[in-house]
């Protein structure tokens, strides 16, 4: 890996602005917490796991830019920052652990202690979330053959997760493990996360990555040209329904009808044990101009109305199996996810 998607650089978050990906490789230094607000909504960090460190730190860049004159003051400050971060992107509960995380983290005896109790919040978020995308890519990688093709969708790699990787950590963990992995790339329209950030990603590893359009997805499978789809997650429900990039339905179906394993790779964090159905996850709506529009160039004759659902749910039953780094889950879910997401799982 030759890039490091968030880092935290002594009281200022620098975030490799995705957005400009693969075309410039450009660093956002940010010094003020609605900097960092922005970069989540506007997607130049995204991806679950990406999306709730780079919140944490964000709380921790407002905390310190906070002048108060006591704790009361410093706190009802602290919540207008906390707010701010939990309307700027609703499906990836990466954010809203992060933010209840830091909530919690926020005490000490003084603002300055209670400042540095939160850059160390932030810093131990970072930590476990390489962590744990370290470990569920190791144990991922042992479903991944010699001679394999993986079809993925969107861009689950180290970008995504400011550590190893989910979808991708899993196939390029397989690949450093010695084993021949070939990945079929879906493009993922509307915002090409899979042609921009995914194939980028890969070749930079040296695994081999043929680009598709999300519509060839079918006609591959059913050539016998793909062995197993790996994908990641935003938001799992408790009974192990799969909120994840707009397109991951019509793939799990796909699999489904060909017989192909199905499975998705997501740290514990992006299990959301509070909600029993997939019915429940909060799907983000962006603005129709990333439909009508490639890089300000207008696809569609003008005034064309267009909806854009950033993710959708895959239910259950066409899941094979979910990775986490607590191990590898299978049905019945609600049994397994809970025992993975429990303090001693
Ligand atoms: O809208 P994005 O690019 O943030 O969506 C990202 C995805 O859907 C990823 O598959 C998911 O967050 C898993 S990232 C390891």
């Amino acid at each position: 890996m030759t890039h490091i998607a968030l880092e935290w650089l002594d009281g200022r978050l620098r975030i490799l602005d995705q957005s400009r990906l693969p075309w410039d490789q450009v660093y956002l230094e940010c010094s003020d917490y609605r900097e960092v607000v922005l970069a989540i909504e506007e997607m130049r960090v995204r991806g679950a796991p990406a999306i709730g460190v780079a919140a944490a730190y964000g709380i921790a860049l407002g905390a310190s830019g906070i002048r108060a004159t006591g704790s009361d003051e410093f706190l009802a400050h602290l919540d207008e920052v906390m707010k701010a971060f939990a309307v700027s992107r609703p499906t990836a509960v990466n954010l809203f652990r992060s933010i209840d995380r830091m909530r919690t983290a926020a005490r000490g005896d003084g603002i300055e202690e209670i400042q540095r109790a939160l850059v160390d919040e932030a810093q131990r978020i970072h930590g476990e979330e390489k962590a744990a995308t370290g470990q569920l890519s190791e144990l991922g990688s042992e479903l991944v053959e010699d001679g394999f093709t993986v079809l993925t969708h969107c861009n689950a790699g180290p970008l995504a997760t400011a550590g190893y990787g989910t979808a991708l950590g899993v196939i390029i963990a397989a690949g450093h493990r010695g084993k021949r992995v070939s990945v079929l790339a879906t493009e993922t329209r509307p915002l090409l996360q899979g042609a921009r950030l995914t194939a980028w990603e890969l070749q930079q590893e040296g695994i081999p990555v043929t680009l598709i359009t999300d519509s060839m997805a079918g006609h591959f499978m059913q050539q016998g040209k793909v062995d197993c789809v790996i994908v990641g997650a935003d938001r799992i429900a408790a009974n192990g329904d799969v909120a994840n990039k707009i397109g991951t339905y019509t793939l799990a179906v796909l699999a489904g009808e060909n017989g192909i394993p199905f499975y998705v790779a997501a740290p514990t964090s992006t299990i959301d044990l509070s909600i029993p159905s997939g019915d429940e996850i909060p799907i983000e709506e962006r603005s129709p101009d990333e439909v009508t529009d490639i890089r300000g160039v207008s696809l569609a004759p003008q005034g064309t109305r267009a909806a854009n659902p950033a993710f959708d749910v895959t239910p259950n039953r066409y899941v094979s199996a979910i990775i986490t780094e607590k191990g590898i889950v299978r049905e019945p879910y609600v049994e397994g996810l809970g025992a993975a997401v429990s303090p001693a799982g």
